[in-house]
């Protein structure tokens, strides 16, 4: 079906948005939002009365093959670097994809539901031997909701990493803390790949942060001291939490992040991840959800 023939509730307009690529814009009396279908891309949610709870780099690329900095990336089927070819792009290809629009409702409360889908193309498959279908389901109303569903259409056992890899827009990341995380073991990439223990006491930032909690399906809560906000994210069908913040080097190594950057963001990412990857049989689906509000 070409994009002119899905009908448009009030409230979603499509447009052409930063490099010429198809977006959807979203404006209810719940809220706003953007959606990209390159990489089935959420760009921006911000429910009335509120300030932008996601986080966009102003430096971020808008093109085919490359990801959108800031948002919510999309990594499938793979997290961070290819487990065994490092040529193959970081956090799988999903990302770089171009996704396309199935349908646009609008709901009694206000919110629009976007679902996009995604098969994996021949040339995904040269690398990846596994045909599977993916979904993309954006909710925006006075929640943000996102789900991922993958559906194995191959005949051989699937095995996959994903996660909604969300950026966070906060007052200053410094002042910030993560809550719901305590007791929960930790792959601390910024410390070799060890393993270690969250205690008690909410996450706070000192430096740059890349950890990833296995094992815990907890609500976390984002408390944005600087910004006076609380931000939460409940999860569903997610056993790994990712925390990201890539601190003063990082942030001015890589070219789609402004050096000064780094303060105003944090990833705090629904995942299945490591130890904490899935397989699917022939004909099964899985489903991650990730539900953000603003408490
Ligand atoms: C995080 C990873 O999820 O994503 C980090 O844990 C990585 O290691 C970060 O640096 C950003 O990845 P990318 O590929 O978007 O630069």
């Amino acid at each position: 079906m070409s994009l002119s023939a899905i009908p448009l509730p009030a409230g979603a307009t499509l447009q052409a948005g930063r490099g010429g690529l198809p977006c959807l814009a979203i404006d209810t009396p719940a809220c706003t939002g953007e959606i990209y279908f390159h990489g089935a891309h959420v760009t921006a949610w911000q429910p009335h009365g509120h300030g932008p709870v996601l986080w966009m780099s102003r430096h971020s690329a808008f093109e085919p093959g490359r990801p959108i900095r800031g948002g919510i990336p999309v990594c499938f089927p793979w997290f961070g670097p290819h487990p065994s070819d490092p040529s193959r792009p970081p956090h799988g290809f999903a990302r770089l994809s171009p996704w396309t629009l199935d349908r646009v409702e609008r709901r009694i409360d206000d919110a629009v539901a976007v679902t996009l889908s995604l098969r994996t193309g021949a040339d995904d498959l040269r690398h990846w031997p596994h045909p599977c279908a993916l979904t993309l389901e954006a909710t925006f109303g006075r929640q943000l909701v996102v789900a991922l569903s993958v559906r194995n259409d191959g005949d051989s056992p699937c095995m996959f990493q994903e996660a909604l890899h969300t950026y966070f827009a906060v007052g200053d990341v410094r002042q910030v803390a993560i809550e719901g995380l305590a007791g929960t073991t930790y792959v601390d990439k910024v410390r070799g790949g060890e393993h270690f223990r969250q205690d008690a006491a909410p996450i706070g930032f000192t430096g740059e942060t890349d950890r990833v909690y296995l094992d815990t399906e907890s609500t976390t809560v984002i408390d944005d001291a600087a910004q006076g906000r609380r931000i939460a994210v409940e999860k569903q069908g997610s056993r790994t939490t990712v925390v990201w913040n890539p601190w003063i080097a990082k942030a001015k190594a890589m070219p789609d992040f402004g050096d000064d950057e780094w303060p105003a963001m944090v990833c705090v990412e629904t995942a299945n991840a490591l130890d904490n990857a899935l397989t699917l049989a022939p004909g099964d689906g899985h489903r991650l959800q990730a539900s953000i509000r603003v408490e």
